[in-house]
């Protein structure tokens, strides 16, 4: 598989200087192509002290495209398959192997699919290329878009529209395809852009509501939003004190649940207003390094149009 075009890594140079402070070991939670792995490697070489990169994916693709882009630096690099949400229980055996006093420094996630995953029909990601509706990040996982699209009833669909597409339309588009499927299942992108195509308004852009359309399902299909919570909840407890964590996301949503869940970890908890406590309930536990998210320059955006939705947020686990 050509690694080069796998994937464009996002805001690489930002996010591997906010990311590194010394050496340890460092997660790439979304391996991808590899791309911020790469960086994060050339980096850690150039440190007085031992490193170690974990890459988790779960498509088998992205681990074998990495892989090859990360040869050169052997054992160096551990890659594993499985789901972000799974990170402390595929972290054990790597921490029982890894040199004694290597501490876990610093963890990234590089949110949703990447280039390669989106530009390959087979993967039934995009409305632009015509393939089976299928968007499962992991191509063993148990449901499909086609499942969610002939299967759930007409309020769910409207439901999941506008939960994890915003979408304004989602009562309309989740009758015309009820309406659809009734002749026939839906079981191609190319079969469903002409569902929606057909339902929605003139007044909004087309591309825009396939658009919401597409991401919603992808949200269910793979639980985005779900694994996420849980991936920081754990991500942030196998990191050392001192550790650093780093999120990219892209749309809102994800954007949204990481600046709670880090604003919340960079918060003291007084309790209701007006207790006379002279320490916190909870104290603490980490502190912003980016006090509003990272977002590409016009350089990067004008080469890379994916990197226009992208926000970087990192925060620091406090050391005591
Ligand atoms: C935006 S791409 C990452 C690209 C990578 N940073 C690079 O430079 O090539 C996101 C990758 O994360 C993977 N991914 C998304 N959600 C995941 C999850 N819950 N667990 C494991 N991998 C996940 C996808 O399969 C995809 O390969």
């Amino acid at each position: 598989m050509a690694s080069q075009n796998y994937h464009e890594p996002v805001l690489a140079a930002e996010t591997t200087s906010l990311l590194v402070t010394r050496p340890g070991i460092y997660i790439d939670g979304t391996l991808g192509g590899g791309g911020h792995s790469l960086e994060l490697l050339k980096l850690l070489d150039g440190l007085d002290g031992e490193s170690l990169l974990v890459g988790i994916d779960q498509d088998s693709h992205a681990l074998e495209a990495a892989a090859e882009k990360l040869r050169d630096f052997g054992d160096k690099a551990v890659l594993l398959r499985g789901n972000f949400s799974m990170v402390r229980e595929l972290l054990e055996p790597v921490m029982r192997g890894a040199g004694a006093g290597m501490e876990v420094m610093g963890l990234l996630l590089d949110l949703g699919v990447s280039s390669f995953q989106i530009d390959t029909p087979v993967r039934g990601f995009s409305y632009l290329r015509d393939g089976p509706l299928d968007m499962r990040m992991n191509p063993d996982g148990p449901l499909t878009a086609a499942d969610v699209v002939n299967g759930y009833e007409e309020q769910a669909l409207s439901r999941l529209f506008f939960r994890y597409g915003e979408e304004p339309q989602s009562g309309r588009i989740a009758r015309a395809i009820v309406s659809a499927r009734q002749s026939a299942p839906i079981t191609t992108t190319g079969a469903l852009a002409e569902v929606v195509r057909q339902a929605s308004s003139r007044k909004d852009s087309p591309i825009k509501t396939l658009s919401r359309i597409y991401q919603a399902l992808r949200i269910e299909v793979n639980d985005e939003l779900g694994v996420l919570e849980q991936a920081l909840e754990d991500g942030f407890s196998v990191l050392s004190p001192g550790g650093r964590f780093a999120v990219i996301s892209y749309h809102s949503l994800e954007d949204r649940i990481v600046k709670r869940f880090f604003s919340a970890r960079c918060s003291a908890d007084w309790g209701p207003k007006g207790l006379p406590l002279r320490e916190p309930l909870k104290p603490a536990e980490a502190e912003l390094v980016t006090r509003k998210p990272v977002q590409a320059g016009d350089d990067e955006t004008g080469r890379n149009p994916r990197a226009r939705s992208a926000r970087l947020r990192v925060i620091q686990k406090l050391e005591s």
